[in-house]
């Protein structure tokens, strides 16, 4: 009787839990920007990428497009492409068909942790000469995975992603790729640039909500995943310039004073009127910041590609 009651009380707790204990605890509060990306999470995301506000994907992919082939023929062309933080992956397709007109076929290795986005990913990108081989999983997990695969291989960082990770984490974690790398294999990093908070800001802040919705549902995952009692409209969005950190600081502020458990942590936590929580940060990188970040990383920083405003910079770097 008394063994039944144990294992039916301790359900597993998913790997994050420590990530979101340390995180609730710390002062200011702040949670992992990684677990926004449920499926609805992804679904939210994927919104917002075609706000008219968010200008990041669009000018992304305008830059992508005109400078797909020269991509392809600098990464070798690529045997092997793989993605960190593929998403949908929606982007990446004119990359994929311009390595597979030189090369004939090419195998393209999504990873992210939204299983669903991933699925989509797949449907839409495999086809004659292009293979898709997904992985579930965090940027880290890709690591063990680079070593095995036939190259020369082409890694994708795009979509801003490293801006999340803050300039320790985005330099350690370049560090550890270049490091499951050989010469020869190249890497491309797409990030947004600096720019005005009267365009930065609606676009972390867009006048549907949507982006407010994403960044509230994590507190809807905590609820259905840990057990937790986070009153959604409790809460709202803010998203601020940090002009001397140079990033967009995003989080959510208790509009009252509450008490939230999350019993599978066996936490409580009392919210001051007022207080935040932070969900994302996004910073914004010079184009020089950028190479150094690359450079000092391991990588050769070969040509920087950028759109006609200056708003966004996809660097093709390389193994030396
Ligand atoms: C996916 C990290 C690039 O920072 O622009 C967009 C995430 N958050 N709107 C970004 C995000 C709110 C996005 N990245």
């Amino acid at each position: 009787m008394f063994q039944v009651t144990q294992l039916i009380a301790a359900p597993p707790l998913p790997d994050w839990a420590e990530d979101v204990r340390r995180g609730l605890t710390a002062s200011p509060r702040r949670l992992p920007a990684y677990l926004l990306y449920d499926a609805r999470g992804s679904a939210l995301f994927e919104a917002i990428t075609q706000l008219p506000e968010y200008y990041l994907t669009r000018t992304e992919r305008a830059i992508l497009r005109a400078h797909a082939s020269t991509i392809a023929t600098h990464s070798g062309p690529a045997a092997s492409v793989v993605e960190l933080g593929a998403g949908t992956a929606t982007k990446t397709r004119v990359v994929l068909d311009a390595v597979r007109a030189i090369r004939g076929s090419v195998a393209f290795h999504p990873i992210d942790v939204s299983r669903d986005a991933l699925d989509t990913a797949t449907r839409a990108l495999g086809g004659p000469g292009i293979s898709v081989h997904p992985l579930v999983g965090r940027y880290e997990d890709a690591l063990p995975l680079l070593d095995g695969l036939p190259g020369p291989r082409l890694v994708l960082f795009i979509g801003s992603s490293a801006g999340n990770l803050g300039p320790v984490g985005a330099l350690r974690l370049l560090t550890r790729v270049r490091r499951s790398l050989v010469r020869g294999d190249c890497l491309v990093l797409g990030a947004d640039l600096p720019k005005k908070p009267g365009v930065l800001l609606p676009a972390y802040d867009d006048a549907a909500g949507v982006t407010a919705a994403f960044e509230k549902n994590v507190l809807v995952r905590l609820n259905r995943e840990l057990g937790a009692d986070f009153e959604p409209d409790a809460f709202e969005y803010r998203a601020t310039w940090d002009a001397r950190a140079s990033c967009v600081r995003m989080g959510l502020e208790s509009l009252r004073a509450q008490t939230v458990h999350l019993p599978a942590l066996g936490l409580t936590l009392r919210l001051a009127r007022g207080e935040h929580v932070e969900t994302e940060r996004s910073y914004k990188w010079s184009t020089h910041v950028q190479q150094q970040l690359l450079a000092r990383a391991g990588f050769k920083p070969e040509r920087v590609f950028t759109d006609a405003r200056g708003w966004f910079a996809v660097h093709l770097a390389r193994v030396p």
